[in-house]
């Protein structure tokens, strides 16, 4: 099948999506780059994946596939493309290989991290097994392969609590987010054993500046598990980041502030028209490393590719999977 070329046409008619973020100029100014990844995305058979904290110029532009962890890990191991691009940080694009082995993963800069990521090891995991040699072990997906490997399941954001609960154990080890663990403990009868990591973006918000919003604006308020449990307690409602656009839609109000990386906000906001969104800016600094550019440039190379340790990928893998096989078993 000949696709046709991307138009100025076509891009135009984007231009709505983020005409709330920038002039018509600098989305004009994306033409080219835009053109070119559309038709590097045809010859090269890819697809491209994009976090929901990604630029608008990458999430309203090039972006195939848009949402939370879950959402980006389950399109690449369902995509028929042969190269996937993770618009993302370099665990997501760890567990899109992970879970779609022969294909080929581009990340478009290799320094994208995680401060939660960063703050756990596979030594740190056996410690804690060592100690509570009862509980099973479940691992936020914001961690590295080896951890995933030393790991008996995986979970996001949108799911922790179901799969802490289907373990079905009094106890249960949950690493690395020391916050996400407390929202779980809080909604759950099962002992929480933490590990002490934190969002470097999440953490920063305060309870106070919450009922500042509140107080001066009114604003509904919906905050990611990774913030403090007073910020989860003083917030209208805390999710994932899938979970809150869900929320939006709900309760569709007047202002909302979301308690999160701040391109969140840009992303959505489109599909609110009738909200005004408050922005508190904490960016992530590993987020915004990818831009448009660089998305380019990975798909003309095909480079960065991101490779798993063989030693550790079988492992890391079934991690992965049975956290679906567990999400599959709750909804069957
Ligand atoms: P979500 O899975 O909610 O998108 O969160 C990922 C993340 O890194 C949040 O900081
Ligand atoms: Fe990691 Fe926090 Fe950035 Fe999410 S926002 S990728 S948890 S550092």
């Amino acid at each position: 099948m000949i696709h046709p070329d991307y138009t100025r046409d076509e891009h135009s008619a984007r231009y709505p999506r983020v005409e709330r973020l920038m002039p018509a100029m600098e989305w004009d100014a994306h033409f080219d780059t835009v053109r070119e990844i559309e038709q590097l995305k045809r010859e090269r058979n890819a697809i491209v994946l994009a976090h929901n904290y990604q630029r608008p110029e990458i999430f309203h532009g090039v972006a195939d596939v848009q949402g939370d962890s879950l959402a980006l890990a389950g399109a690449a191991a369902r995509s028929r493309a042969e190269v996937v691009v993770m618009c993302g940080v370099h665990f997501m694009a760890e567990t899109a290989k992970l879970l779609a082995p022969r294909k080929t993963v581009l990340l478009p800069d290799l320094g994208a991290g995680c401060s939660l990521a960063d703050s756990i090891t596979a030594a740190d995991v056996r410690a804690l097994r060592a100690a509570h040699p009862r509980a099973p072990v479940v691992c936020y997906v914001n961690t590295s392969a080896e951890v995933k490997a030393a790991s008996d399941v995986c979970c996001t954001s949108a799911n922790a609590l179901q799969i802490v609960e289907s373990l079905g154990e009094p106890e249960v080890i949950f690493v690395p987010d020391q916050f996400l663990a407390a929202w779980v403990a809080r909604h759950t009868r099962v002992r929480i054993i933490p590990w002490k990591g934190r969002c470097e973006v999440h953490e920063r918000f305060t309870a106070p500046e919450i009922e500042e919003y509140r107080r001066d604006t009114q604003a509904y308020v919906l905050a990611h598990p990774e913030c403090s449990p007073e910020v989860q307690q003083a917030a209208d409602y805390v999710g994932s980041t899938s979970g809150m656009i869900e929320a939006l839609r709900k309760a569709r109000p007047a202002r909302a502030v979301l308690i999160t990386e701040c391109s969140m906000a840009d992303n959505v906001s489109s599909a609110f028209p009738q909200t005004e969104f408050l922005r508190p800016c904490n960016l992530c600094p590993h987020m915004q490393r990818i831009t448009l550019t660089g998305v380019h440039a990975a798909l003309r190379d095909l480079a960065p590719q991101i490779e798993v340790d063989e030693a550790l990928a079988p492992a890391a893998r079934a991690c992965v999977q049975r956290m679906f096989e567990q999400m599959y078993r709750l909804t069957a």
